[in-house]
């Protein structure tokens, strides 16, 4: 039985990661079996939900803005204003500021690892009208018992792991999201054939640090071959890895597997040893560089991509210029390139002053997402002319009806002209053109 006084109709909004996307199809799973429904829209809900990111400052006043603006159309349309709950990331950094904050009024609190309490949490803040909350890390929570609701597609996400103990000086993750836990070989199959059952075609394997993966005698290599042998996936992705869990047998695993994707993102922060060191990366460039060196004669089709942080505390001008270097010897198919921000309760923030003036980092990310572009044009262009196998993804493109769009094994995006083929079918594309972000092709008949 509903009960009828209950808040039943639950909007979910989410920020951050692939990890936080997934968690929200595991909310959804854990609320409809407790007789919630989800709506589409945020002004028809009881019950609002952000899933929020807490990695870099604009993340958070992203969150801190919408609150806002939900409270403020309520007001305007003379409507109850919902129950809000904040989970995710800045769920367990800000509890404190979010429950203390009058201006915020947020009615409960849910932390990554608190997700099974969500039906309790709702029912309590609406109860009794006074805040509910959780935000305990586990070392043991990894919702192995949970399969979640996912939209249909070609792809769906699975987390094999959560957590991180790798606590870079600068990262905010180990403080939100806890300790390195994983999940079995054998319940991550069953999943994966359970996908394949559904029609899902890929699988992308997630971790705060994936290839860190252990699971009592087996490792990553071992669950990527395990995932491999399930009928009817056929293409495997995993993110996000860290260089120092790269060892050949994984190399060697990703080179030699046809369904294993032939893209490997490869964090390098910072190009400088005296910045790595105080990052905690536990790499210098020159092992960053042997380890790029050695995907590339194992895998010699692989694309890379990177995520880069500028304007670290204390990095001088020459310091820069040496991720600079390392972006020209790589050559990198992509990056993601970041200021640094302060990230509260993080070694970095207690040690080292955010001296980097922002025009300075202003001034860096410029120069970088130039390089990048430049880097990734003709990382691009050196496809013109080949013919690749290509996973359709969308029977449309967000600017054209006329257009399919979908990926090759190394990640890039791909548009050719729409035809007699289906979302989750292959198809060879012959390349015919590369921009910095796309390539353009014809269907080979
Ligand atoms: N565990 C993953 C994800 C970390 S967060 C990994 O190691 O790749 C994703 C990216 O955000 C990081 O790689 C880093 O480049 C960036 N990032 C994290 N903390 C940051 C901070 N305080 N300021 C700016 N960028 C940050
Ligand atoms: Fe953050 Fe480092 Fe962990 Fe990645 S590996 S989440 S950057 S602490
Ligand atoms: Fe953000 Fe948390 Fe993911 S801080 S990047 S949502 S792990």
């Amino acid at each position: 039985m509903i009960n009828q006084l209950a808040k039943n109709k639950i909007f979910l909004e989410t920020y951050g990661c692939q990890m936080n996307e997934y968690d929200s199809e595991l909310i959804k799973t854990i609320l409809t079996k407790e007789n919630y429904c989800l709506v589409e829209n945020e002004s028809d809900a009881d019950v609002v939900m952000l899933n929020t990111c807490s990695v870099r400052e604009n993340a958070n006043n992203k969150v801190y803005g919408r609150i806002h603006n939900i409270r403020h159309e309520r007001r305007e349309q003379n409507l109850a204003p919902p129950l809000i709950g904040i989970l995710g990331c800045m769920a367990t950094n800000f509890r404190k500021a979010l429950l203390e904050n009058p201006n915020l009024a947020i009615d409960f609190i849910a932390g990554p690892d608190s997700y099974k309490r969500l039906p309790q949490l709702i029912r309590e803040a609406g109860h009794k009208g006074s805040k509910s909350f959780d935000v305990t890390l586990s070392e043991f929570e990894t919702y192995s018992d949970v399969y979640p609701v996912r939209p249909k597609g070609v792809n769906a996400w699975l987390a094999v792991m959560r957590g991180c103990n790798n606590f870079c000086t600068f990262c905010v993750v180990p403080y939100t999201r806890g300790r390195e836990r994983s999940r079995s070989v054998e319940n991550v199959v069953e999943e994966v054939r359970r996908l394949a059952d559904e029609g899902f075609k890929q699988v992308t394997l997630l971790g705060q640090n994936v290839n860190s993966y252990r699971h009592e005698e087996s490792d990553f290599a071992t669950l990527l071959e395990e995932v491999s042998k399930v009928k009817g996936i056929e293409r495997i992705r995993f993110t996000s890895p860290h260089p120092k869990d790269f060892p050949d047998r994984l190399l060697e695993l990703v080179a030699q597997n046809p369904k294993v994707c032939k893209h490997i993102h490869l964090p390098l922060q910072a190009g400088n040893n005296r910045v790595l060191d105080m990052m905690n990366r536990t790499y210098t460039q020159e092992e960053y560089l042997a380890l790029v060196d050695n995907i590339r004669t194992l895998i010699p089709n692989a694309a890379l991509s990177t995520d880069i942080i500028v304007g670290f505390p204390t990095e001088t001008d020459s310091e820069f210029e040496d991720t600079v270097k390392i972006m020209n010897a790589v050559q990198f198919d992509s990056a993601f390139i970041f200021k640094y921000s302060v990230r509260p309760g993080t070694a970095a923030e207690k040690k080292f002053p955010d001296d980097v003036a922002d025009e300075k980092k202003t001034e860096r990310i410029m120069k970088l997402n130039d390089i990048q572009k430049d880097h990734s044009l003709r990382r691009n262009q050196a496809q013109v002319g080949e013919t690749l196998e290509i996973l359709v993804e969308e029977e449309r493109t967000t600017r054209s009806l006329e257009d399919f769009q979908g990926r090759t094994d190394t990640n890039k995006l791909v548009i050719f002209p729409a035809g007699p083929y289906h979302r989750g079918n292959f198809v060879e594309v012959k390349i015919t053109a590369a921009t910095p972000h796309i390539l353009k092709g014809k269907v080979l008949e």
